[in-house]
């Protein structure tokens, strides 16, 4: 399995020769300019909320792969009725399903959702994933929550996607917490730097993990990792 880093909250996962790509946001991150979404291949398109930093290729990738879009209910229909996708997958909180790679389960996010259009978008969310045996947990933009203890006790992730940004979502401090309460020492970090009101010490944040006992696992934008 590999997880690729494109910048922002955006990741690619690749396994058993399934893409599944978690919030595009590329052509409107700065960071990412070297990354060239035609080509990025996608067969899932999962999209946490419907903020315009989650969601702004998420269309044009979807139309050039055929790809389906899974997200909460109110973002699929969105796609759906005012752009012209075919296929999606809505959800909803505490719900799960078996895809042909394995399965989702939308989770709680506390933040916030409308669509680029200021269409309702829906309540904001995060994805419990079991693929080829292991577990993982895409936080979204979310704030620490209690919630995330269900995860940890009944999900227990290998490792975890959780943004440590800051000012819109957790910062380290609670991030570090987050991934006690999911039970997982492995983080990736995501939504950090993209905008100056994110803009994070990095060699700061990894060494805060380092002395919780967990590792912090920072990608540059276009880096691979095997999982
Ligand atoms: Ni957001
Ligand atoms: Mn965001």
């Amino acid at each position: 399995m590999k997880l690729t880093f494109f910048g922002h909250s955006c990741f690619l996962l690749e396994s058993n020769g399934t893409r599944i790509l978690f919030d595009p946001f590329i052509t409107g991150n700065e960071l990412a300019k070297d990354i060239n979404i035609d080509d990025i291949k996608a067969d899932y398109i999962l999209l946490s909320h419907g903020h315009m930093d989650h969601v702004l290729d998420a269309e044009a990738i979807a139309k050039a792969n055929n790809a389906t879009i899974v997200s909460n209910f109110e973002i699929v229909s969105w796609y759906q009725e005012k752009k012209g996708i075919e296929n999606g997958h809505p959800m909803n909180h505490g719900g799960s399903k078996s895809f042909d790679f394995g399965t989702v389960k939308f989770v709680n996010a506390v933040h916030s959702s409308v669509l680029p259009d200021g269409t309702y978008g829906g309540n904001p969310g995060g994805f419990v994933i079991q693929i080829e045996n292991k577990t993982f947990y895409y936080a979204g933009d979310t704030a620490l929550h209690m919630d995330m203890k269900l995860i940890g006790e009944y999900d227990q992730p290998d490792f975890s996607i959780l943004p440590i940004g800051d000012n819109f979502t957790m910062g380290v401090k609670d991030a570090i917490i987050a991934s006690d309460f999911v039970g997982t020492n492995n983080v990736v970090a995501m939504h950090f730097d993209t905008f100056p009101y994110i803009a994070t010490d990095l060699e700061n944040a990894k060494e805060q993990f380092t002395a919780a006992g967990k590792d912090l696992i920072i990608l540059n934008i276009g880096e691979s990792i095997e999982l």
